[in-house]
């Protein structure tokens, strides 16, 4: 065996040549990949005695993609064109061996090679999207050259990272091999390969099936048309676009080229600088100063929740599809029922669990009338109304019950933990467990941590959390915890905007083009103007109170905010047009125009400065957890970073400042600017320090 660099080897089995790479944790394209590749190579062809190339990586993956890190910084070492030139150019067949993930750049390495195989556990994509980015070496011609115009367009607009059995019947793959066997099959497979004919195949002179394509541009416009919904917002899947329509209309090198200008313009703008700062702050979240990695973990192997809900039940369903059984309390033997059911149509619904899945996942939830059948779980979450006095009763027969080391949680949205931990006498086993509705579904999980929470319960949960596929980020106790509260200021503003004298559409359709899914007041309406309203207490005293009692709760009484038809289309309505006039005119204030740049700065400037409150208290760990949080739970569009991102690289800190103080002094004190803040803009810093 020789050593190329410190993470390349290069060995000989019988006739063939192996180049193997270890650079963990994923083998990302670093310079030193690079270079060792590009060694690796040369060596390798410098050997008389090899017939045939593999390259295989140690660790847990094939390369995982180009080094994120590296993107915007100076270009070191060997390029990735020159690698993939060595490999192409090779005159001995390449055989790339995968396992892990052979995604992005790894997966265009890969596709640089004569042939590829996998093991049947691997996976396969250009992720590339996600980041803001396209695969920037050739994958946007490649691709489509084996997989065609169609699936090239799906992979490279979604990310998918596909299984190694459907990239074999896509001829992505040439050959699956034995698991745990990857070294011994690409080796024989290299031995097969190396009598075929000569010249070698090239993927780039593949032409077939992008020249089916030619003269056929309603490919594009109808993938562009059926999923505009998707991409509403985002350059990068427009730009993988484009370069796929390239591939089909241009020789491979212009093809080639068009993809590096696309690349590049993508590259530096500010979309992929949002994206990829989200790629690493969901993963910095996961990281706790004060509780390391190594703390100890309480096995949990039995879950019960309290409250059959349709919180309840998509919190249970989210370990039931992890094999944990889960029992579900109710107080009413209909409302268990209606739960267990609604789990049970949930799953059926689906598309994606098959009816003997749902039979081995419904076989591991049982219901009960009786807290006691808790004793031996080793999680509970409760999941009840928002009532602090319920919760410290439910708590303190939880104490009495649960067995010693068992998780007591709660998933409230907002109320103080310490409060209900006192109702314990093991205030170190309670914990938050903040799930988002539909918690079998959203992707946020905030754990709250209290005052005497233990590491090992906060390790637990922050572990737990990514095996049920949550993204969690750590919060302190404070009302709202980090999402709802800064949510809050937003609504506030939103409320506040309409006394001015701006119509909910207006707020909604500038909150909305800024990219979220959708604005306050249609939100409203979704969930029902009525939540929280008590017929008989309502006085008429907020533009709430009147639009409820003329009936209009919403969507569901097909009239809210907005009014909507019979297919629930949302349009402007004079009758809440007149009744903001009004209330406004009744309250003495002037109506006046508001722009859409004041309506989208009063609404987001605050967010950022709550944000910067519930750092400099300590209620979040770092501001990318704060953006992690509004990404994940609140549908803060992820090509503008999350509120703490944009507030310091799009809006400005000092801009933010200013307005502020300006509100401030005009407003009052809602307005009163975060310490943290002023400080960060008289030093010239950010978030990040
Ligand atoms: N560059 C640099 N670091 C990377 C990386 C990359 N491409 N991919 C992962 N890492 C780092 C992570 O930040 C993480 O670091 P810490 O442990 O310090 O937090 C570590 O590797 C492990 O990553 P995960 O926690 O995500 O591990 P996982 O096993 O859950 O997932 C993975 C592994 C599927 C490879 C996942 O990390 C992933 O999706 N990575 C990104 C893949 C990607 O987008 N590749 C395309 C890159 S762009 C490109 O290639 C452009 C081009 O065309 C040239």
């Amino acid at each position: 065996m020789t050593a190329i660099n410190e993470v390349t080897d290069y060995s000989r089995d019988g006739d063939v040549g192996v180049i193997t790479l270890n650079s963990p944790p994923v083998n990302a394209l670093s310079a030193n990949v690079r270079d060792g590749l590009a060694g690796g190579m040369k060596a390798a062809l410098d050997d008389a005695g090899a017939q045939s190339i593999v390259l295989i990586c140690e660790g847990r993956t094939f390369i995982a993609g180009a080094d994120i890190t590296e993107f915007g910084g100076p270009q070191k070492g060997a390029s990735l064109f020159e690698v993939q030139d060595a490999i192409e150019g090779s005159t001995k067949p390449v055989i790339a061996a995968i396992h892990g993930t052979a995604l992005g750049g790894g997966l265009e390495v890969a596709l640089a090679c004569h042939y590829r195989v996998a093991v049947p556990s691997a996976r396969c994509g250009l992720p590339e999207v996600n980041l803001g980015l396209l695969p920037g070496a050739g994958g946007t011609q490649r691709l489509p050259r084996i997989v065609g115009p169609q699936k090239a367009m799906e992979m490279v607009t979604s990310g998918q990272h596909v299984p190694a059995k459907e990239c074999l019947a896509m001829g992505l793959v040439d050959e699956i091999v034995e698991e745990g066997k990857l070294r011994d099959g690409a080796v024989a497979f290299a031995r097969k390969v190396v009598a075929e004919h000569r010249p070698l195949k090239k993927v780039r002179e593949s032409n077939q099936k992008v020249e089916a394509a030619r003269g056929h541009p309603e490919i594009f416009a109808d993938f562009r048309k059926a999923n505009a919904r998707r991409f509403r917002g985002f350059l990068a899947p427009e730009y993988n676009i484009r370069c796929i329509e390239a591939a089909v209309n241009q020789p491979f090198e212009e093809g080639l080229k068009t993809e590096r200008k696309l690349f590049g313009e993508l590259l530096t703008g500010s979309q992929s600088a949002a994206q990829r700062y989200g790629f690493f702050a969901e993963r910095q979240a996961a990281k706790i100063p004060d509780v390391p990695d190594d703390t100890p973990v309480i096995p949990v192997n039995k879950v019960g929740i309290i409250g059959a809900g349709t919180m309840g039940g998509g919190i249970a369903m989210n370990f039931l599809n992890i094999g944990i059984p889960v029992t579900l309390v109710e107080v009413k033997q209909e409302a268990l029922d209606r739960g267990l059911k609604v789990v049970r149509s949930n799953y059926e619904r689906s598309r994606t669990a098959r009816p003997e899945e749902t039979e081995a996942r419904m076989s591991r939830l049982s219901g009960s009338l009786d807290m006691n059948a808790l004793a031996d779980c080793d999680l509970v979450i409760e999941a009840v109304f928002e009532r602090m006095d319920i919760k410290k009763d439910i708590f303190s027969r939880l104490d009495a019950i649960c067995k010693p080391g068992a998780i007591l949680a709660t998933n409230t949205s907002g109320l103080n933990v310490d409060e209900i931990a006192s109702a314990t006498k093991r205030p170190e086993a309670v914990i938050g467990l903040h799930f988002f509705s539909p918690a079998n579904v959203m992707k946020l999980l905030e754990v709250v941590r209290a005052d005497r929470t233990s590491k090992e319960v906060i390790n637990t949960s922050m572990k737990l959390s990514r095996k049920i596929g949550k993204i969690a980020a750590l919060v302190g106790v404070c009302p709202g915890f980090v999402g709802n509260r800064i949510l809050g200021a937003r609504q506030r503003e939103a409320q506040k905007l309409m006394f001015e004298g701006a119509m909910p559409w207006d707020i909604d359709r500038v909150l909305y083009d800024f990219g979220f899914p959708m604005g306050p007041f249609a939100m409203s309406d979704l969930a029902g103007l009525d939540i929280g309203w008590v017929k008989e207490k309502s006085k008429g005293e907020t533009i709430r109170d009147v639009l409820c009692e003329m009936d209009r709760r919403g969507q569901k009484t097909g009239a809210g905010y907005y009014d909507y038809d019979e297919n629930r289309v949302a349009r402007p309505s004079p009758v809440t047009e007149k009744v903001i006039k009004e209330f406004v005119a009744k309250s003495g204030v002037n109506a006046r125009e508001i722009t859409d740049e004041e309506i989208l700065e009063r609404c987001l400037y605050p967010m950022v400065n709550e944000g910067a409150k519930i750092l400099e208290e300590g209620k979040a760990i770092r501001a990318s957890d704060i953006d992690v949080v509004w990404q994940n739970g609140y549908g803060w569009p992820v090509y503008r970073g999350g509120p703490m991102w944009w507030g310091e690289h799009v809006a400005g800190l000092p801009k933010v400042l200013e307005r502020m103080k300006e509100w401030e002094g005009r407003m009052g004190d809602t307005y009163k600017p975060a310490a943290l803040l002023e400080r960060l803009v008289a030093e010239g810093k950010g978030f990040g320090g």
